[in-house]
């Protein structure tokens, strides 16, 4: 009974040390895209074309596409920071609208009616991003009206 306990013991103990490395063990040398992304300086403001498409936007999009991503206290907790962060790092550098990167309405179009943007996974903890398609549409015609119809890259 005594040796029973002393490996769950064991294994709690050592559940919680590994706890403790993964908090502090630098992932973020060694795959960049882990590190924390922060909030650097906005250098750009979009000149939206009202107000709603502008609330839309933010709460559907800014946590991943700009550099006033609100961070919740589990956002700071690995792994779960890993997975936060490489997704803010790559979508900001996909697109963004904080630095006028890659914006683009087509691409901002078929992203949302593919169901692609946002991504499923940020839904639950997100219930304000997830969109009628009322406001799918809206958001739709919102971009378009704001970023122009052609995207001369395409
Ligand atoms: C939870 C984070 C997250 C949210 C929220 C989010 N995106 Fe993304 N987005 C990403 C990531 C990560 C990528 C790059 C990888 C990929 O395409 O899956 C991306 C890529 C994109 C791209 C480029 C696609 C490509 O293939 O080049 C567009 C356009 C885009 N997102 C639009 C949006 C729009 C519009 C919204 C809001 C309706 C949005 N995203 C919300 C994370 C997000």
């Amino acid at each position: 009974m005594k040796r029973r306990r002393n490996i769950i013991l064991g294994i709690i103990g050592l559940g919680i040390v590994g706890f403790i490395v993964l908090q502090i063990f630098p992932i973020g040398s060694i795959i960049p895209d882990f590190a924390p992304p922060g909030n650097p300086p906005v250098t750009y403001t979009v000149n939206w074309d009202s107000a709603d498409t502008e609330k839309l936007a933010k709460a559907a999009c800014f946590d991943c596409h700009s550099n006033e991503t609100s961070y919740p206290w589990y956002s700071s907790i690995a792994p779960v920071s890993w997975l936060v962060n490489h997704d803010i790092n790559e979508g900001r550098r996909k697109m963004n609208f904080s630095t006028n990167t890659h914006l683009f309405s087509d691409e901002m179009e078929t992203q949302i009616e593919k169901g692609e943007m946002p991504k499923w996974f940020y839904l639950p903890l997100h219930p304000e991003a997830n969109l009628t398609p009322e406001q799918k549409q809206q958001l739709i015609d919102g971009l378009i009206a704001t970023f122009g119809e052609v995207d001369f890259n395409g």
